[in-house]
Order: structure tokens, then C-alpha cells, then sequence
């Protein structure tokens, strides 16, 4: 059976050859991969494997599997974890409503059989996003967003689905795939995955980024933002990290504040600067009395004269 994509992708790249060729897509989309963001990207294009990639929020592991796809050409179907998400709304569910309304629409002398044939067709079938990656005709990138957010139970279901790449329906047959999908899954760690899937898959750490390559990943968001602006801030989000804080902030508040800064119109991050826009950055009650203290404070103090 088919399930037709919804989106339809870019063009298609050839498959690539190397490391450097996937580092070099990767940044040709927008992206700025570490070495071993590189490295696991590549091979799992290679080997076939799902990628898991676990770290803390903010830090691009929704964004690698985005970029993968625009970069190779490739579909993104995404499947966005939550508590509670069972197989109806990952694999596929029948549209009772358009069923209701075709067996009312039969004449009443229709018997049950020749309803029951009709109405478990494939136009009947609403194809939810593991069924669509699996039915899809083009190879697609298949993205399992949090799955930590999910149960154990769910966590099974889908071990059966990616070792087998195919779902049984009971009433219209096996729907294998046909194309082999690039697989991503994200955790932010709220819960420990098994150990069985763990297995299954690559594994990816990503943590927040040396320096330099956090300013040019900022540099690239935010192009018109002084070098000196860029790098005073990256130096500044570094030294906030390094408090212990509920929530330490990610690559994506850096470039929110740096965004903010250039509309700002600031051309340094002195004390009062920091003061008016760290809200960006640190978003707990808690964690602002100590960023203020700990970093504001140092800001007025020499280093904020550009030492
Ligand atoms: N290496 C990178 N190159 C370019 N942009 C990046 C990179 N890493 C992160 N970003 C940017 O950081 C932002 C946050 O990334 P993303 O949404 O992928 O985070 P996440 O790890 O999925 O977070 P969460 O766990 O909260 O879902 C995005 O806007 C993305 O563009
Ligand atoms: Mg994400």
C-alpha cells in the first residue's frame, strides 16, 4: 500500500561518501556539526542504524535530524513524543467517521461481508507518522522526537517497528517498507531508556559547545552583530554555564540574546547591558539572584572594561 508524503522534499542529494562530505552538507543547510555529530551522521546513513542523540535542551538535536533531511533531500516525518502517546497516534488509525458514513451511505440491503470489505480499505486508513515513514515511497528521514516523554510500553512498540521496518494490520495485511528511512530519536534524559534500545541504536551525545564554535554557530543566526559583541557573549553564556543552575542556558537562548543585543543596538555587554536582557538567558527566579550576583557583578568589575 502507499501512504503519499506531505511535504514534498527538496532534491535529492547523492548519497555521501565521507565524513567531511555529511559536515560539509550539514553546514551547507545551516547547521555546524561537531566532529561527532559528523561522524554518527555519517554512519548512520551507512549502516542503516536509528541514531539516538541524548543532551541537555537547547543544544540542535531536533535541528540535526531537520537539517539532515533538507540537506539529503529528504522528507522529514516527524513524530513528536508525549505522555500518554499510543499506537493509534504513532502507527495509523481507522477513520471511524468516514466508515460510519459509508456504511450509512450503503444501500440497507447490503450484507455485513461486503460492508466490512469496504470499509477496512486503505482509503479508510488514517497513516500516522511510523506508518507514513515505513509506506513512503521515497526513502524519508524519520525524526522520534523525546521519546523519554513516552512509557516502556510504547518505548517495545517501537523496537518491534524499527528492527522489522514493517507493521501488521490485522484487517488489510503487512505493510513493509520499501525505502530504508534515516531513523533520529531524542531524549533530554527526563527518564533512562531501556537498555534494549539502547542497543538498537548509535548513540550521539551532544553538550554545549566549545567556545569557538558556539560564536560562529551565533555568528551564523545573527550575522550583524559585531565579532567583538558575538564573542563577549559567547565568553559571558560560558561563565553563566558554569554556576549550578536549574537550567544552565542552551545554544538557543545564545542566540536569542543575540538577537536581542542587535536590536538593542548594543556594542558591548557591560553590567547594566547584561542586567536589562539576562532574562533571556536564565529563566528561573532562583537561578537570576545567583547569574546577578555571580556574573553581573564581574561584568562592572574589570572584565566589564574589556579585559
Ligand atoms: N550546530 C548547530 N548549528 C546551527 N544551529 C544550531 C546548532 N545547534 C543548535 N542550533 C540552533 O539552536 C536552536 C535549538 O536547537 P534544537 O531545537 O534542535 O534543540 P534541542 O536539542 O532539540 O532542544 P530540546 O531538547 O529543548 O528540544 C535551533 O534554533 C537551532 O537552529
Ligand atoms: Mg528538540
Amino acid at each position: 500500500m502507499s501512504v503519499s508524503p506531505t511535504e514534498a522534499p527538496g532534491p535529492a542529494a547523492a548519497a555521501p561518501s565521507s565524513v567531511q562530505d555529511v559536515a560539509d552538507g550539514l553546514r551547507s543547510v545551516g547547521y555546524l556539526p561537531g566532529e561527532s555529530t559528523a561522524l554518527v551522521a555519517f554512519l548512520a546513513t551507512k549502516l542503516g542504524k536509528p541514531v539516538l542523540v541524548e543532551g541537555p535542551a537547547g543544544v540542535g538535536k531536533t535541528e540535526l535530524a531537520k537539517a539532515l533531511a533538507t540537506f539529503l533531500g529528504r522528507e522529514l516525518v516527524r513524530l513528536q513524543c508525549y505522555e500518554g502517546l499510543d499506537e493509534a497516534k504513532a502507527l495509523y488509525e481507522w477513520n471511524y467517521r468516514k466508515q460510519l458514513l459509508r456504511i450509512q451511505a450503503e444501500a440497507s440491503g447490503t450484507g455485513w461481508d461486503a460492508v466490512q470489505e469496504d470499509i477496512f480499505g486503505e482509503e479508510f486508513l488514517l497513516a500516522r507518522p511510523l506508518m507514513s515513514a515505513i509506506a513512503s515511497e521515497q526513502p524519508v528521514v524519520l525524526l522520534i522526537d523525546e521519546i523519554d516523554k513516552t512509557d516502556q510500553e510504547f518505548e517495545a512498540m517501537l523496537l518491534e517497528v524499527l528492527s522489522d521496518f514493517q507493521i501488521s494490520i490485522p484487517e488489510l495485511g503487512r505493510v513493509e517498507s520499501r525505502t530504508h528511512p534515516i531513523v533520529l530519536l531524542t531524549s533530554n534524559n527526563s527518564r533512562e531508556l531501556t537498555e534494549a534500545l539502547k542497543r538498537r541504536c548509535l548513540y550521539l551525545w551532544l553538550d554545549y559547545p566549545e567556545l569557538e564554535h558556539e560564536l560562529e554557530i551565533v555568528r551564523l543566526h545573527a550575522p550583524d552583530l559585531s565579532e567583538t559583541v558575538a564573542r563577549r557573549l559567547v565568553e559571558v553564556i560560558g561563565m553563566v554555564r558554569e554556576l549550578d543552575l536549574k537550567k544552565p542556558p542552551s545554544i538557543a537562548e545564545s542566540i536569542d540574546w543575540a538577537r536581542a543585543l542587535l536590536l538593542l543596538g548594543a556594542d558591548d555587554i557591560d553590567q547594566q547591558t547584561f542586567n536589562d536582557t539576562m532574562s533571556i538567558i536564565v529563566k528561573h527566579r532562583t537561578d537570576l539572584d545567583i547569574v546577578v550576583e555571580r556574573v553581573g557583578a564581574k561584568l562592572g568589575g574589570p572584565l566589564g572594561a574589556g579585559t
